[in-house]
C-alpha cells in the first residue's frame, strides 16, 4: 500500500510512523508512508494555504488551488472517476463518517493508494469535498484543532492490518471489535504481583476452558462498558 499524507505541519509527523509495526511494515516493503507539505504546491508568491471565509466569520479555511495541484501531482488528475483503481482520497474532518474497525479493515482491503488530507482551521474549502475526496472521515465525536492526530490514527489502524503486517506470531483476529467485543484481560509474569494473583484458569487450565473463560471476560467486559456493542444482530450472544 502506498500512503500520502497532506498537510500543512508536515513537522507534527516527525517519526511517528518509525515505531513498532508501522516501523517493520515499511522495512518490509508492505506500505510506504510520505508526507507532503500542502504548501509547496501553493502556486503565489506568498504560498498561501487558507484564506478568510466567504459570508464571514472566524477563522481561516483551506484554499482549494494547492490541493488539487497536490492532489494533481500524486495521482496524475484531479478527476476523481480517472483516479488509478484502488485509489482512496480522504479527508479527514469532524464531519465525516465515525471511522471503526470495519472501516479500517476496509481500507486495508480495498486501498492500494490512500491520499489523507489533513483538515485545519475552520475548515477546507468544500470543492475538494465535491471534487476530490472519495470519503469523509471522522475518528470522533470531538473537535481536534486538526487533521494531523487523526491521520496518524488512520495511518495506524489500517497499516498493521495489511497482510503479513503484524508477522507470524500474531494476529489481529483476537482484536477488540474484530469479534464485535472487547477483548478479554491479558497477564504476563510473574504469577503473584504484590499479592496480586493471575487467575489459576491461565496457569493451569487447559485450552478449551481458557478460551472460554476469555470470552466470557471479553463479554463481561464489553457488557459493562460498551453495551452498544451487543445490541443489534450479534445473535450468538
Ligand atoms: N479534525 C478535527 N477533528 C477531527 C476528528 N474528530 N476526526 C478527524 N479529523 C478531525
Amino acid at each position: 500500500m502506498k500512503i500520502d499524507v497532506l498537510t500543512i505541519f508536515p513537522e507534527f509527523f516527525g517519526q511517528v510512523f518509525d515505531f513498532g509495526i508501522i516501523r517493520r511494515a515499511k522495512l518490509a516493503g508492505i506500505v510506504d508512508v510520505n508526507v507532503h507539505d500542502i504548501r509547496e504546491f501553493a502556486a503565489d508568491k506568498h504560498k498561501m494555504v487558507d484564506d478568510r471565509p466567504f459570508g464571514g466569520g472566524d477563522g481561516m479555511v483551506l484554499k482549494p488551488e494547492p490541493i488539487f495541484a497536490a492532489i494533481e501531482s500524486l495521482l496524475g488528475t484531479s478527476e476523481r472517476a480517472a483516479y488509478p483503481a484502488g485509489t482512496k482520497v480522504v479527508l479527514l474532518s469532524p464531519q465525516g463518517k465515525p471511522f471503526d474497525q470495519t472501516g479500517a479493515e476496509d481500507l486495508a482491503e480495498q486501498a492500494a493508494h490512500l491520499v489523507l488530507i489533513c483538515g485545519r482551521y475552520e475548515g477546507v474549502d468544500e470543492r475538494v469535498n465535491d471534487a476530490l475526496v472519495t470519503q469523509e472521515i471522522s475518528i470522533g465525536d470531538y473537535v481536534l484543532s486538526g487533521g494531523e492526530a487523526a491521520a496518524v490514527v488512520v495511518v495506524d489502524a489500517v497499516v498493521r492490518l495489511l497482510p503479513d503486517a503484524l508477522g507470524s506470531e500474531t494476529s489481529a483476529g483476537n482484536d477488540s471489535f474484530s469479534n464485535g467485543l472487547l477483548d478479554c484481560p491479558h497477564y504476563t509474569r510473574p504469577a503473584e504481583f504484590r499479592g496480586m494473583k493471575v487467575p489459576d484458569i491461565l496457569l493451569n487450565g487447559h485450552h478449551a476452558e481458557i478460551e472460554k473463560w476469555r470470552r466470557e471476560k471479553a463479554l463481561e467486559k464489553t457488557r459493562l462498558v460498551r453495551k452498544d456493542l451487543l445490541e443489534g444482530e450479534n445473535g450468538e450472544m
